[in-house]
């Protein structure tokens, strides 16, 4: 195991009617700016219910965050929260409403030209305007790390940046908001929170135990729950494991010592920029072909994921390593997840070398969990997903 250090900070409130102790944990002389995405909370009363929390509290609002949060827009819940004196956001929806108040945060205790800069030059930030979060959508685990992702339309980029300033102080996760999610979002936050263990999983063994078996234990709890969900979202019990998953799968605690990769990611949204895919649809298009082509140096764990959490106990090292891989396809599929790119474009056959073309221009290299993966490399992988 490699050394660590760990610390997440933010409380969690999580359960029924979790909701109506907001007031508990923002003191009552705070400005804040409550912040949301397309108007989804407006029909599935959450809106009401954090308004009714929050009365008697100076309360200004701005809705509209769209889903991969959009800089320019971000711009502009900037300047509210200059112009009325914020001391406190409060994001209520799902990964990209968290990840653009993450972006406000510390943007508003930027001291550059262009807050831009923070995605571009992967600033850390120490601190930043704090907030809280009412998750509406178990997927991204946004709601417990310190991971934002921010898209600029005008320029096809989507960067991350991440930083120990921009942790949630709290969120609260009341699983009685999966009844409102249309299946489509399910199934997405299912396969991200599924590829998010992955990607600290399917690298090499390290001795790891206790972290391969929690790894082991968040995807085992998903594909359980997967069904149940898909089919009744309503389903308390089902949407309060798929709701704890999501966040387990991605608060840091399954990644301390371990080698992580994320190559995934970085190709998946990159697809996201160029075709506007949805994130979690990007991963299970890439997947296939990342395994496939570093099949080698992930053999023994894709092995271990096959036989721990698919039963696949017949067979040699390889033979076991690429059923795992085919079920990775299958759990992906079973979710009504295509797999391939052509799929959802018909513009794909120039993906990959633009892909590639981005990351050279960007300098980014040395990818996955043996930092080896060239820009020529993701060409070749993301081709193999056509
Ligand atoms: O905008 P509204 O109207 O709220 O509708 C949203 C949106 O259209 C809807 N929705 C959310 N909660 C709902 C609901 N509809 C009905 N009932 C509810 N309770 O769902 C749609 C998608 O929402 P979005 O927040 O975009 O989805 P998700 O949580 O999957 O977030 C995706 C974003 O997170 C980033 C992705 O790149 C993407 O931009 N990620 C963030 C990560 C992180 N911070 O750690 C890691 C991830 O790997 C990922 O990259
Ligand atoms: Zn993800």
């Amino acid at each position: 195991m490699k050394n660590f250090e760990f610390k997440n900070p933010t409380k969690i409130l999580f359960g029924k009617d979790q909701i109506q102790k907001l007031s508990q944990e923002i003191p009552q002389d705070t400005n804040i700016l409550l912040l949301y995405g397309g108007g989804s909370i407006k029909k599935n009363g959450i809106y009401e219910q954090v308004k009714t929390a929050l009365e008697g509290y100076n309360l200004e609002e701005f809705g509209g965050i769209p889903a991969n949060p959009e800089y320019d827009v971000l711009m502009e819940a900037l300047k509210v929260v200059k112009e009325k004196n914020i001391t406190f956001m409060l994001a209520v929806g799902g990964g990209s409403v968290i990840d653009g108040v993450k972006f406000i945060s510390a943007a508003a205790l930027y001291d550059g030209e262009d807050p831009w800069n923070i995605l571009v030059e992967k600033i850390m930030p120490e601190k930043g305007l704090p907030f809280g979060t009412v998750l509406t959508l178990p997927a991204t685990g946004s709601e417990m790390n310190s991971a934002s992702v921010i898209t600029r339309s005008a320029t096809k980029e989507k960067l991350a940046f991440s930083g120990p300033g921009v942790f949630p102080v709290f969120s609260v996760l009341d699983p009685s908001v999966v009844a409102s999610i249309p299946e489509r979002q399910i199934a997405n936050g299912l396969a991200d929170a599924f590829t998010h263990v992955l990607e600290q999983y399917m690298t090499y063994p390290i001795d790891a135990l206790l972290q391969d078996r929690m790894a082991e234990s968040v995807m085992q709890t998903l594909i359980e729950i997967a069904p149940a969900i898909m089919k009744d979202p309503s389903d308390y019990q089902a949407a309060a494991n798929f709701m704890w998953s999501c966040t387990m799968a991605l608060n840091g605690t399954i990644r301390v010592g371990v080698p992580t990769d994320w190559a995934i990611h970085m190709m998946g949204h990159e697809l996201t920029a160029l075709f506007g895919i949805d994130h979690a649809r990007t991963l299970a298009i890439i997947a296939e072909s990342h395994y496939t082509y570093n099949f080698e140096s992930k053999k023994e764990k894709l092995a271990q994921y096959a036989e721990r959490v698919w039963n696949i106990t017949e067979g040699s090292i390889k033979e076991k390593a690429k059923a795992g891989n085919q079920k990775t396809i299958e759990f992906n599929q079973s979710l009504g997840i295509k797999t391939r790119l052509s799929d959802y474009t018909s513009n794909y056959k120039g993906a990959a070398s633009e892909v590639a073309r981005r990351f050279e221009e960007r300098g980014v290299s040395g990818l996955g969990e043996h930092r080896n993966l060239t820009p020529a490399d993701t060409e070749k992988i993301v081709e193999m997903a056509y």
